[in-house]
């Protein structure tokens, strides 16, 4: 029996029958990987400077993580969760929880199949929470924007990135939206990065009074903005006082780090280095670093508490849950990552990778910010350094950033919309854990070259 995919060239989706994200462009098969490179079926090679979307942190042929997934295979691949458990998500669990931030306590994790999912799974445990303690009027949700959050209906409403909304905004649930903190066009020119973080956190303060701070369910962010405004870390004391307010008021913290957890920051969970624990934290991109679809929602010790006094039941289930492949997979990513001292190699190449851009395009006529942490670096393009102005978002500088970077041999994030929704475009940087320094200064390079190139 043949099991081997007949091999095809670069095929223009108008042949095609997969229905892909673009049903017109032509797209290279990719047929191989190589550490930090994909191989496409011409044989040409791509410097993977974003792991995809920040998934792929070990690189593209790691040999421990594809012995585990096919050992996993090979003993038993799927039992249903509500008969069974298995050995690799419990010992997944142990791990994660025993790393999780202080204030967790003895939490709890939940296996899912991508972020969205992971996403939709956290908002109906926290409303669970709530009702399970008999506190059955709490239904708002506070979300930020820009945001990302996933793209299934309650993931998406959540999310605070009007572009993707627009389309399917009638069949989306109501969610309240504050400022994301983004520092470049948010913060005054006197104002102290403390007080620009007070003022942030002082706008959920003011929603959930202006709501009823008995009617709000729970308050969502990512503690390192993925995708829809670039990396962006949230001012020094602004979590805190996030944490303090949930806590007045008895809002179940949801921490999204389904793209900037996992070690891509250089702690294992982003808000690590905030100093708090959420209550609940989603995690995914990172988890199984693309050798499986895997996300996870963790519950802390609190919330675990509720459901314990309450029904002592989860009230969500899905047929793939805490799937042995997947979370054979993913323990053998975190031993990876643990055994090998990876986080010390996201923070040095982090360090270089942050000063080889501001060195390299720190004044670049249109480059406007740079930003990020760990190995997730954004640079933003604008029109016009002085006044900030974006970039048209017809002329998708995004975009042509990024085509010119692959045309270059390398891949880059590009998105739009962190301006207004629409306008703004930046270009995202998620390399892998095990980058060198030379790999580094060449994505510097690249994407520098690329920008020249997109702008002429
Ligand atoms: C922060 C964040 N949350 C949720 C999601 C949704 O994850 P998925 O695409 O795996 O459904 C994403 C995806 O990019 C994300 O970046």
């Amino acid at each position: 029996m043949n099991i081997s995919p007949a091999p095809i060239q670069r095929r223009n989706s108008a042949q095609s029958h997969v229905l892909r994200r673009s049903l017109t462009a032509e797209q290279p098969s990719i047929v191989g990987g190589e550490g930090a490179y994909l191989i496409d079926a011409d044989g040409n090679r791509y410097l993977d400077a974003c792991g995809g979307a920040a998934v792929s942190s070990l690189g593209h042929d790691n040999a421990a993580v594809r012995k585990a997934i096919c050992a996993q295979v090979n003993t038993m691949a799927y039992a249903h969760t509500g008969l069974f458990t298995n050995p690799w998500a419990e010992e997944l669990s142990d791990f994660l929880v025993a790393r999780a931030p202080e204030g967790t306590g003895e939490g709890r994790v939940m296996y899912l199949g991508s972020g969205s999912e992971a996403m939709e799974a956290a908002l109906k445990l926290a409303r669970q929470y709530h009702v399970e303690r008999g506190d059955t009027g709490r239904a708002h949700i506070i979300a930020r924007a820009p945001s990302y959050h996933g793209n299934t209906l309650g993931a998406l409403a959540v999310s605070g990135h009007a572009g993707r909304r627009a389309p399917f905004a009638p069949l989306l649930i109501d969610v309240e939206h504050i400022d994301a903190t983004y520092g470049y066009r948010l913060r005054h020119a006197d104002e102290s990065e403390e007080d620009f973080g007070q003022r942030m956190a002082q706008q959920l303060e003011d929603r959930v009074q202006a709501l009823g701070p008995e009617t709000v369910c729970a308050f969502v962010a990512e503690p390192v903005v993925g995708a829809s405004l670039g990396t962006q870390p949230a001012p020094a004391g602004y979590w805190r006082r996030i944490r303090e307010i949930c806590d007045t008021h008895g809002i179940v913290l949801i921490a999204d780090e389904v793209m900037c957890g996992m070690g891509r920051t250089g702690s294992l969970f982003a808000l690590e280095q905030e100093g708090v624990a959420a209550d609940i934290t989603t995690m995914a991109k990172g988890l199984g670093a693309g050798y499986q679809p895997i996300a996870a929602v963790m519950a802390a010790q609190r919330i675990c508490d509720g459901i314990l006094a309450g029904s002592g039941k989860l009230w969500n289930g899905h047929t793939y849950m805490s799937h042995a492949v997947a979370t054979a997979g993913a323990m053998a990513v975190m031993r990876e990552i643990e055994d090998r001292d990876l986080l010390a190699n996201v923070r040095a190449r982090g360090a270089e990778l942050e000063r080889a851009l501001r060195e390299r395009l720190g004044d670049h006529p249109h480059v406007g910010d740079i930003r990020g942490r760990g190995l997730f670096w954004t640079t933003e393009f604008v029109a016009d350094r002085e006044t900030k102005a974006p970039f048209a978002p017809e002329r998708n500088i995004a975009g042509a950033v990024q085509q010119a970077a692959m045309a270059a041999g390398m891949i880059c994030y590009p998105a739009q919309g962190c301006a207004d929704g629409t306008a703004g475009d930046h270009a995202l940087l998620a390399p892998c854990f095990t980058s060198t320094s030379e790999e580094i200064a060449t994505i510097v390079e690249t994407l520098a070259g690329a920008l020249d190139s997109a702008i002429r």
